[in-house]
């Protein structure tokens, strides 16, 4: 069987720890894993923009000694050629590993169960497994051990947040999450599948973020979804502003995957200010992602 990283709760916390312990090593001294991939070469598919998690993947494999191939959907007639399994089964012929982003996560988990090589999900309609686990490298970094935390996230129901909700059950953190009611509503039987004590719902974010060790959001309209079907301004109380970040512990962080909508979903006071470690986050990525190689390739 080979090793895919489809979504967090598809691992144990076992393999997620050593994952986690692999990057700090890697992020340490570099050096020592120049050699950790040579002769290995990854596939990239992206169907949809990304800037960090294509850079960060192909700069972490060059790193590590490796060759990187970004596919396009359209040269390689991705779904209008050949069959899924064929297609991956001749990629599989050439490459160790293939990140996929695209909006359909029932296809990224059946090119996985074809199991002729490791599939990495770069970003689904579902799913944001390489950023939520580069985030909680992140906030261990400042913040120690996670399991003791309050982490809150304010704003969309999404794939970022569904990574963050299935490692909050692994890792045992708590986790306040503050939506309006009417995107609470609609995303029920989802956030039902999820159910879990440390875990609470609030539609008032100043209700949330009370004794918050850090604060996170993202877009309110992410890649894929209709922009003209989604009423924005149901967010606008959840923004992440300097008022909001007053009531959350005064050492408390800011979060942010990236890219953000500036001045809508955060303010350029808070992603700006002193307790925003956006930067270190993004950087991050690639240490996690270089362990996520070495976990999947290895
Ligand atoms: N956060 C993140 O995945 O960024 P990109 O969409 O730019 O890859
Ligand atoms: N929720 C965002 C994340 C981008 C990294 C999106 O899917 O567009």
């Amino acid at each position: 069987m080979k090793k895919h990283f489809i979504d967090l709760d598809y691992l144990s916390k076992l393999d997620l720890r050593n994952i986690l312990n692999l990057a700090k090593a890697i992020k340490d001294k570099p050096i020592n894993f120049s050699k950790s991939l040579e002769n290995k070469s990854l596939g990239m598919l992206f169907k949809k923009p990304s800037t960090r998690t294509r850079v960060s993947f192909d700069i972490g494999m060059k790193m590590m000694g490796g060759n990187v191939i970004e596919l396009n959907a359209d040269s390689i007639g991705f779904g209008n050629r050949e069959t899924d399994s064929d297609l991956v089964k001749t990629l599989s012929q050439y490459l160790d590993c293939l990140v996929i982003r695209n909006d359909d996560h029932k296809r990224i988990k059946s090119l996985a169960k074809f199991n002729h090589l490791p599939i990495i999900n770069g970003l689904s309609n579902y799913s944001h497994p390489c950023q939520i686990l580069s985030d909680i490298f992140t906030i261990e970094e400042n913040k120690g051990s996670i399991s003791n935390l309050l982490i809150v996230w304010s704003g969309d129901i999404n794939n970022v947040l569904i990574s963050l909700i299935q490692a909050s059950i692994i890792f045992g953190f708590n986790l306040n999450i503050a939506s309006p009611k009417l995107i609470l509503h609609q995303n029920k039987n989802l956030l039902d599948k999820y159910k879990s004590d440390q875990i609470k719902f609030f539609d008032n974010p100043f209700d949330a973020v009370t004794k918050a060790d850090c604060v996170m959001t993202d877009i309110w309209v992410s890649m894929g979804e209709n922009i003209s079907t989604k009423n924005t301004t149901l967010f606008k109380n959840f923004q992440i502003n300097d008022n909001l970040m007053e009531h959350a512990k005064s050492n408390s962080l800011f979060m942010h995957c990236l890219p953000a909508h500036r001045n809508e979903e955060v303010t350029n006071s808070v992603i700006d200010g002193k307790n925003s470690i956006v930067w270190e986050q993004a950087k991050n990525r690639m240490f996690v992602q270089q362990s996520i190689l070495i976990f999947c390739i290895t």
